[in-house]
């Protein structure tokens, strides 16, 4: 085990210790009031133990530091995000996100371009088709690993629901991507694709593909 050490940012060191940090970070937004917070900063300090070494972990409490969880879309907390390299990792979720969609129920009246919803509706909020909206992304049907910036919803649009697993599904991805070219320079389809069916699940069971 390496030593907890959990890096204390801010809106002023955000640039010099998140982007340009040499190690993929993850960083815990929190609050002096938020219960939630207090019930996972063991967690933080666990990831800190295990992976201090690789990763870097960090936390911004955001009372003192207003700027940078504006700039992220931060509207509940806890929330984890992880920073590095993650351009890749964005276009993957945008182009495929893991659900279709979420169903949601409205809790007031509103307006969404144009459709009238009344509290208490069902919502489908269908994020393979949103990842995909014309109005948000140049060219979306084209699978672009330098796009930025990728507004996608592949996890969630913010909110109390964001994906909770974000941070973690981010690093895995990064992981696998990085791991996997520092061994092989080619990956080619090699086989039938198996699908899951399933009208919320957008997965594959199987998809056989030949490393080079
Ligand atoms: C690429 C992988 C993943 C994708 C695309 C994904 C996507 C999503 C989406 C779309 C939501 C709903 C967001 C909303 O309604 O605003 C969600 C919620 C959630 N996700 Fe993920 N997720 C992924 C991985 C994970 C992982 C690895 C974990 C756990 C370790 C996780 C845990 C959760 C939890 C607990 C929620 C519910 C949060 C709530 O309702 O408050 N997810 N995820």
């Amino acid at each position: 085990m390496t030593m907890a050490e959990i890096v204390d940012v801010t809106d002023q060191n955000f640039e010099s210790e998140v982007l340009k940090s040499d190690k993929p970070v993850i960083i815990d937004f929190w609050a002096e009031w938020c219960a939630p917070c207090k019930q996972i900063a063991p967690v933080i300090k666990e990831l800190a133990e295990q992976y201090g070494d690789r990763i870097k972990i960090a936390k911004m409490d955001i009372d003192s530091n207003p700027g940078t969880p504006g700039q992220y879309g931060i509207r509940a907390i806890p929330t984890i995000l992880s920073f590095k390299d993650g351009q890749v990792v964005e276009e993957f979720v945008r182009f495929h996100p893991a659900f279709a969609y979420m169903r949601r129920t409205a809790t007031r009246d509103t307006e969404l371009s144009g459709a009238e919803i009344k509290a208490g509706d069902k919502l489908a909020l269908w994020y393979v088709s949103g990842n995909r909206d014309e109005k948000a992304f140049d060219n979306p049907d084209y699978f672009d690993v330098r796009r930025d910036p990728n507004p996608h919803q592949g996890f969630g649009g913010g909110g109390r629901h964001f994906c909770l697993g974000a941070g973690l599904a981010r690093l895995e991805l990064k992981l696998w991507i990085e791991e996997t070219l520092k061994r092989f320079e080619t990956i080619e389809p090699d086989g039938e694709c198996e699908r899951l069916s399933s009208t919320f699940l957008n997965q594959w069971y199987s998809m056989p593909v030949r490393l080079t």
